[in-house]
């Protein structure tokens, strides 16, 4: 049962062809039935609609945080659960935090540009987590870059070993179709938009030198080797069109049979494997409600382990006592229902009042404690001025607050009294202030910081008392104590390491 689901994010550079490809996905995914779901039918509807009143009232908005589709894949029913990363101007922690819930990743890239920054950037924190990727080269219908270019820029930024799995016969105006490398079939433009629908021949007649080059591709690169995918070392290639719908079938097709069903997560020392049954998950994000007057949020569950039931009552780990998760959400393509049950590998939305935070754990027995959900440095710092200078003890408070919800990472320097925050994107900035003045009644505004980025600091005591000597200025606390390099520019952290071998300084942080 746990091996049917596919749990995985899309990870790309803005307009690289994320949305029209998540559209094309759930296109292709047929309609959902999760056992269980027919008969519970009529309370689900009604259950759902309420749900979707409240979300009207108090200006809630889920959609989208979790697509769910399901294809039958030589014979077996997958369920693909699709975590969408906000990609754009509402890059945030969040999206880097969504990939720890994943179990893999598709990477779109544009055939025209190649690896983007913020393609990069995503692909480091897969890396991070062993994610296995699947690589899309997008638009072939457009002029793009050739694909040998592509599958070398990949495979050299990337460290990555590549494999393309098809090739594209001609792009932009010459573009004739794709050859799948496994069938050997083309797939080609159809009808006055020149979209795929569905012909593909077999004894492929393309034009020669297009013949040589997808041979040359398929001798010149790795084969598809699934463990060296599955450790992420290797990325199998393919090629197509969101938009024309060129190489989505075989995409979804990948997925299914190459990236792998739910992974076993780490808890300290052990690994909770899905098959263990108690019930067990955490917590990667959390939606705040924007409307001031109620403090809802919804906790976005990752299952790790067990057959979930309504009703039942699960343990997070900051709380310490049993709570009833008497309406769950699970996230369908369109519409969200009450959840009946759900597996390892799917997610669940648990409306809470603030009781749930980033990096819970929740668990049956309270026995186990999931780790290595990391804090990334932020890569935007700036210093938090109270308008009102009687209002610290409620600055604190919100600032605590914010940093356990993961709105923003807080750090106290261990000189001089404002409050740094840390954020990896813009818009975190303006949720800050915004909810700041709705929720705590601060009237807050943000200087310009002297540091560009931060770094957790580890060694033996010694060598940091010693650092600590020498940089109190540039030493802070984040909001567990721990202590914080901030650095003035990416320089000060190579020159600091080199200077302090010892001392390990860290990009991320684990919880
Ligand atoms: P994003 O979510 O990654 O930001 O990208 P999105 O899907 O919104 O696509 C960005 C633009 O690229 C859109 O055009 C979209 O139509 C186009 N696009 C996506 N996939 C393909 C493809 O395979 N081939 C071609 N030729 N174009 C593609 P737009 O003009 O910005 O938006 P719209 O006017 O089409 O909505």
């Amino acid at each position: 049962m746990t091996n049917s689901r596919r749990t995985f994010a899309i990870i790309s550079h803005p307009d690289a062809g994320k949305t029209t490809l998540t559209e094309k996905l759930l296109l292709q995914g047929g309609a959902i039935h999760l056992a269980g779901e027919v008969k519970a039918r009529g309370a689900a509807r009604r259950a759902r609609s309420d749900w979707m009143k409240i979300e009207q009232q108090r200006g809630i908005s889920v959609t989208s945080s979790v697509m769910t589709f399901e294809k039958e894949i030589e014979g077996e029913t997958i369920t693909f659960n699709l975590l969408d990363t906000p990609g754009h101007e509402d890059f945030s922690e969040d999206t880097y935090r969504t990939l720890t819930a994943v179990d893999s990743a598709i990477m779109v890239i544009d055939a025209a540009k190649g690896i983007e920054p913020q393609t990069r950037k995503l692909f480091e924190v897969c890396r991070l987590r062993s994610v296995p990727i699947i690589t899309l080269i997008n638009k072939v219908d457009r002029e793009g870059r050739s694909g040998f270019e592509l599958l070398d820029e990949v495979a050299d930024m990337l460290a990555l070993d590549v494999s393309p799995q098809m090739w594209p016969v001609g792009m932009g105006g010459l573009f004739e179709g794709l050859l799948d490398f496994r069938s050997g079939e083309v797939a080609r433009p159809e009808g006055d938009s020149k979209e795929y629908l569905g012909k593909r021949d077999g004894d492929a007649d393309i034009p020669e030198n297009f013949a040589e080059e997808a041979e040359l591709a398929q001798v010149g690169y790795p084969e598809f080797d699934l463990e060296a995918y599955r450790n992420g070392d290797l990325t199998p290639v393919y090629f197509g069109s969101a938009l024309k719908n060129f190489g989505v079938e075989e995409l979804i097709d990948a997925i299914a049979r190459h990236a792998p069903p739910p992974r076993p997560q780490p808890a300290g020392e052990d690994q909770i494997s899905p098959e263990r049954d108690e019930v067990t998950g955490f917590i990667f994000k959390v939606q705040a409600n924007m409307d001031p007057n109620h403090r809802d949020r919804i906790a976005f569950m990752r299952q790790v382990s067990g057959t979930f039931k309504r009703g039942m009552k699960l343990t997070p780990s900051g709380l310490g006592k049993p709570i009833a998760v008497h309406s769950p959400i699970l996230f369908f393509a369109q519409d969200r229902e009450i959840a009946d049950t759900a597996e390892p590998g799917d997610i669940i939305g648990i409306p809470n009042h603030g009781t749930l935070r980033v990096g819970d754990t929740l668990s049956e027995k309270n026995d186990i404690r999931f780790t290595g959900l990391p804090n990334f440095a932020p890569e935007i710092l700036r210093r938090v001025q109270l308008k009102d200078p009687t209002k610290t003890k409620q600055l604190r408070k919100a600032l605590d607050d914010l940093s356990e919800e993961g709105v923003i990472q807080v750090f106290y320097p261990e000189i001089g009294g404002s409050s740094i925050v840390g954020v990896v994107g813009q818009l975190q900035l303006d949720v800050l202030i915004s909810r700041l003045s709705a929720e705590y009644k601060v009237e807050a505004a943000l200087e310009a910081s002297p540091f560009a980025t931060a770094r957790w600091l580890k060694g033996p005591q010694d060598k940091i008392d010693e650092f600590e000597r020498f940089n109190q200025g540039s030493l802070a606390r984040d909001r567990d104590g721990d202590l914080v390099f901030m650095a003035k520019s990416p320089w000060d952290v190579g020159y600091q390491e080199e200077k302090n071998p010892e001392l390990a300084f860290s990009a991320t942080k684990e919880r």
